[in-house]
């Protein structure tokens, strides 16, 4: 990345955006895994936080999932999911989010014997202060692990039900080839009967026949990441005319071999297909960046535009499960920002 001082990366980093892909189990910093594994008595495989970073070298999806299933085992108690959250929450105000919508994923903490009380009361507790302390809008998505069954699933869906009015929607994550969207049609039924939100992974390393099955099997409103959409014209024409969003996540897709470089990255192929493209940050402490830092990647990998860049940030806006009033005054503030500090 060039090291020259952009406006547009000051730009990008003070422009009002919404985050609508972002894994609270992957904000967590090799800092806050020493610290946790040290309050908890936790002996960590890695002599150090250089060390940790080292292991850092994925290949693929599954070669990062089980570098960040570990990373997780640190946390133990409700203090722990509180103090991650809230390290994220304080990040992202200080990158202009004005909203965000947090995956967690609860199954890799209950098979560790966490229960279900901890993981929603820390992360609850951090949301209820970011809102009162920071004016920041946020809500929890909860993932099903789809290399685990649809039992599984359905028992994490009842042990989430007392915590309903905390959840704004589900998702699905992990190892997505090998596990189809049709794994979990019977669960994904009972979260649209409970009136949530729905969302899934596809197209990361899948084909595009799971986002098919994401859209018509599981009622999905948003795809996340969605890349390989682009290999299926019909496909490309169904999401557009739906506006249906894809939450795209650039570094992401590059250190986990999806695209080899951020100048190979399909993003502006899909933003010009007129698809509602969205940029986010997956996991950004196991990634090497923020959502603001995948913005200026963009503009350094792929000569990313200011009027690009607003686009794309109206979409975030666009495509959150907000209130439409706060949408709307949310996509004001951001077209007054773009008046305000046009770049000549
Ligand atoms: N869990 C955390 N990050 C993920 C990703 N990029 N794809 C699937 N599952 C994930
Ligand atoms: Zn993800």
């Amino acid at each position: 990345m060039s090291t020259a001082i952009s406006p547009l990366h000051d730009f990008v980093r003070a422009m009002p955006k919404a985050e609508l892909h972002v894994h609270i189990e992957g904000t967590l910093e090799p800092e806050l895994i020493f610290a946790l594994a040290r309050r908890n008595g936790i002996a960590l495989a890695y002599r150090d936080i250089a060390a940790l970073r080292a292991a850092y070298a994925f290949t693929d999806l599954q070669s990062f999932l089980d570098i960040y299933y570990a990373g997780a085992s640190v946390l133990r108690t409700e203090q722990d999911f509180y103090d991650l959250a809230w390290a994220y929450l304080a990040g992202a105000r200080a990158n202009a989010v004005l909203r965000t919508e947090i995956f967690f994923d609860p199954q890799s903490h209950t098979a560790r014997g966490v229960a279900m009380a901890t993981v929603m009361g820390g992360l609850t507790r951090a949301l209820e202060d970011a809102r009162a302390r920071l004016g920041l809008s946020a809500d929890l998505i909860l993932c099903f692990l789809r290399h685990l069954s649809e039992d599984s699933a359905l028992e994490t869906l009842d042990q989430a039900l007392p915590f309903r009015e905390h959840l704004i929607g589900v998702g699905l994550d992990s190892g997505e080839v090998g596990h189809p969207p049709v794994k979990f049609a019977r669960v994904f039924t009972r979260c649209r009967d409970l009136g949530l939100r729905v969302v899934a992974h596809a197209g990361e390393e899948g084909p595009p026949d799971y986002i098919w099955q994401a859209l018509d099997i599981l009622g999905a409103e948003r795809i996340d990441h969605g890349v390989r959409a682009l290999e299926d014209p019909a496909l490309v024409a169904r999401l557009a005319r739906d506006r249906v969003p894809l939450t795209v996540c650039p570094l992401s897709n590059v250190r986990l071999q999806v695209f080899p470089t951020l100048a190979a990255h399909n993003l502006l192929r899909m933003l010009d297909a007129g698809l509602v493209v969205t940029v986010n940050s997956d996991d950004p402490a196991y990634f090497g960046g923020d959502i603001s830092e995948n913005f200026i990647g963009l503009v350094e990998g792929l000569g990313l535009t200011q009027d690009q860049a607003v686009q794309l940030a109206r979409h975030g806006f666009e495509a959150s499960f907000a209130d439409e009033t706060s949408r709307a005054l949310w996509q004001a503030r951001l077209e007054q920002y773009r008046d305000d500090r046009t770049i000549a």
